[in-house]
């Protein structure tokens, strides 16, 4: 655990450098919290010495929304032109791409994902054309597969499932290092009392439990994962005109296929409910036939942080004597995995800015 509100410093002997030792609390353990954490130690563990970073959670993998999500990457119930969140999911996209072929792939649940967005008129072309490969317009023969539909996309993208996923970012922390406790936090000060000097809040639908955000709201969502190995094309579909959110879908996985598309703004309710595992079921077999043959293997219901724009952005955090700085990161919606990497690096950058803000003033005082 932390010291008591003491920020201590080494003088580091090589050239006189004075280095600033740093204590990290990550609160959260979905996807947001662990990769913030990653990219935080690759980034400082050599020039911050020694970084401790500890990941304060109530629920790990497999029990987090991050772990539930379909895992498709996809700005999902987005588009809104937001500039900066269209780069991170870029960066994302980027980022998981490198690593698409390499030996890692199959340890981390990531693999290239191709299929259909559908849609009943003609829509402009959505932020992420370019991030995804191959993107274009679908062809009328290939419309006639979906009666209703005149109008959609085709392209390739990235599955990246959490319950792969979240287990290989906790390998690599634990490798580097950084420690993992089960704990309901309360409060932010209640972590800086105990010494950390940075908090990162990655607490997802409940961050408004730490600090009021009338903007958080759940998207709560339900999902069947059914086995029908005969799927190979995820399908999408959007309803823009009536602004309906709930619309099918059927996402292929590596050993499952999930059916969902529930999307219902402000219901905490985080148990499997039958009208809408009946919605969920009729819909999808509606859209694809053949589905009526698959056979229900699970349900589960999920909340999406769900916020007018992402919050990652700094909030210095008084406690006592000492001050202590916050670093928020959550809202991610239904786009958390598909946004979590340029998210983690935007991060780790304000951690940056801590860093040499604390170097600088620390030089200063030893003048
Ligand atoms: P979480 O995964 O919810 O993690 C929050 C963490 O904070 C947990 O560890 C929790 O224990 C901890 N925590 C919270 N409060 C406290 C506290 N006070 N003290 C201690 N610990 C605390 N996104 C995609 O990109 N692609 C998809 O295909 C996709 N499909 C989805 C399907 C469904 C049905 C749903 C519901 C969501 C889907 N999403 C998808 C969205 C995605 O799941 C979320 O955006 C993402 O999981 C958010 O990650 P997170 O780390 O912020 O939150
Ligand atoms: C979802 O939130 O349900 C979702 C997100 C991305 C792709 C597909 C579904």
């Amino acid at each position: 655990m932390f010291g008591r509100c003491i920020s201590s410093y080494l003088i580091c002997g090589i050239r006189g450098v004075i280095v600033r030792k740093m204590h990290v609390a990550v609160i959260g353990a979905g996807v947001i919290g662990l990769s913030t954490a990653l990219c935080i130690h690759e980034q400082y563990h050599r020039t911050v010495h020694p970084l401790r970073i500890e990941i304060y959670a109530d629920k790990f993998t497999p029990l987090t929304t991050s772990d539930g999500a379909a895992g498709l990457w996809q700005p999902y119930l987005y588009d809104q032109g937001n500039k900066q969140e269209t780069r991170w999911n870029r960066e994302t996209f980027d980022y998981l791409l490198k690593h698409v072929h390499s030996e890692e792939a199959q340890p981390m649940g990531i693999f290239l994902q191709s299929g259909y967005n559908i849609l009943k008129e003609p829509a402009p072309d959505p932020s992420w054309r370019d991030d995804v490969l191959g993107f274009r317009q679908l062809t009328p023969r290939e419309l006639e597969l979906f009666p209703g539909y005149s109008f959609g996309w085709f392209n390739t993208a990235i599955m990246i499932e959490g319950k792969n996923y979240l287990p290989w970012l906790t390998k690599r922390l634990e490798e580097r290092g950084v420690t993992f406790i089960h704990r309901k936090i309360k409060s932010f000060s209640e972590l800086a009392r105990e010494g950390a000097d940075v908090i990162i809040n990655c607490t997802g639908v409940r961050s408004g439990e730490l600090q009021p955000d009338p903007d958080l709201k759940p998207g709560r969502g339900q999902i069947l994962k059914v086995h029908a190995p005969w799927m190979k094309h995820f399908i999408l579909t959007h309803d823009l005109k009536t602004g309906v959110y709930t619309t099918p879908y059927i996402i292929p996985g590596s050993q499952m296929v999930t059916l969902g598309g529930i999307y219902q703004l402000g219901n905490w309710n985080e148990e499997n409910v039958s009208e809408d595992h009946k919605w969920v079921w009729e819909s999808c077999c509606e859209l694809v036939p053949s589905l009526k043959n698959a056979t229900i293997v699970h349900d589960w219901a999920g909340l999406r942080p769900s916020r007018s724009k992402v919050r990652l952005e700094r909030e210095p955090l008084a406690c006592g004597s000492s001050k202590s700085e916050l670093i928020h990161n959550y809202g991610h919606g239904g786009f958390g995995l598909t946004i979590h990497w340029g998210c983690a690096m935007e991060a780790a950058k304000l951690f940056g800015q801590i860093v040499d803000e604390k170097k600088r003033r620390s030089t200063k005082s030893s003048l």
